[in-house]
């Protein structure tokens, strides 16, 4: 069920890429103030979409793996984001181990982890992810309950039209076919399919697997940074030591092209 709903994206590539540009400046630049400059070897982005995410990380880190399980999603990514360190593969976030991939200094996960249907197991999973001194940041949509009606949604597209034109936050040109997009009956099909947690249980989760998380209200959403403690990349590199079980594994490093189904 949970895994046929995330396939629902290989029918929507195009109309996500371009919601997420219409919608995703503030979340971008949250994240952009959040990670180091010169962030060190790895990054991983588990459920990176159209890529958008990976692009940042692909400014901040040597080399980004980005794991999706939809092909026309990161087929757009590929051709929107194409950037040559990073890594694009199809293949199951939950695959993604540290036996078989390594550790990174930076595990990303954005919109995606509701889809899966073990999220406890997927959190530990990630933590084993996450280099000593690396971060992991976690994004997810939260809602009050765990269903939320189409009528809300369609309310919340007709509050964001309103306060677009009122406020002259956007182009009229732009504030519509944002409006268009955020009532697409597909996207309302996605979306009123979905499962959320409440903050106060999204936290109590999280925080369970990393203990001493720090927790951001986003627009209808909750983000996790946590820091595994030890060495930050940046004094590896200045000490040129690093640890074996940093470097990837041959098949985490695979080809894009083909990736791993
Ligand atoms: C809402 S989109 C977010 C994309 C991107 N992280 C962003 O913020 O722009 C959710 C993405 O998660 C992917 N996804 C869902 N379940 C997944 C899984 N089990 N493994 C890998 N990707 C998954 C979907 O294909 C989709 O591209």
């Amino acid at each position: 069920m949970r895994a046929a709903h995330a396939r629902s994206f290989d029918h929507m590539a195009q109309h996500f890429d371009r919601f997420a540009e219409l919608v995703g400046a503030p979340l971008d630049a949250w994240l952009a103030s959040l990670l180091p400059e010169g962030g060190g070897q790895r990054a991983v982005d588990l459920g990176c979409g159209t890529g958008r995410h990976a692009t940042l990380l692909a400014s901040r880190y040597r080399h980004v793996l980005a794991v999706d399980v939809s092909a026309p999603m990161l087929q757009l990514a590929k051709a929107r984001h194409g950037v040559a360190n990073i890594t694009y593969q199809q293949r199951d976030l939950s695959e993604v181990r540290a036996d078989t991939d390594g550790v990174f200094y930076l595990v990303l996960s954005a919109y995606a982890l509701h889809h899966l249907p073990d999220l406890d197991g997927a959190l530990l999973r990630i933590r084993e992810l996450v280099a000593p001194g690396g971060r992991v940041v976690l994004v997810d949509n939260v809602a009050a309950t765990p269903q939320v009606p189409r009528r809300w949604f369609v309310g919340e597209a007709l509050r964001t039209l309103a306060a677009d034109l009122v406020r002259r936050r956007r182009p009229i040109t732009q504030a519509w076919e944002l409006f268009r997009l955020n009532v697409d009956p597909a996207w309302l099909d996605h979306l009123t399919t979905d499962r959320f947690l409440n903050p106060q249980v999204f936290a109590d989760r999280y925080g369970g697997v990393f203990p001493g998380a720090a927790f951001t209200d986003l627009y209808r959403a909750q983000a996790m940074c946590w820091q595994q403690p030890g060495p930050t990349s940046a004094a590896i590199q200045r000490t040129g030591h690093r640890s074996a079980s940093t470097q990837p594994s041959k098949r985490g490093t695979g080809d894009t092209a083909g990736g791993r189904v």
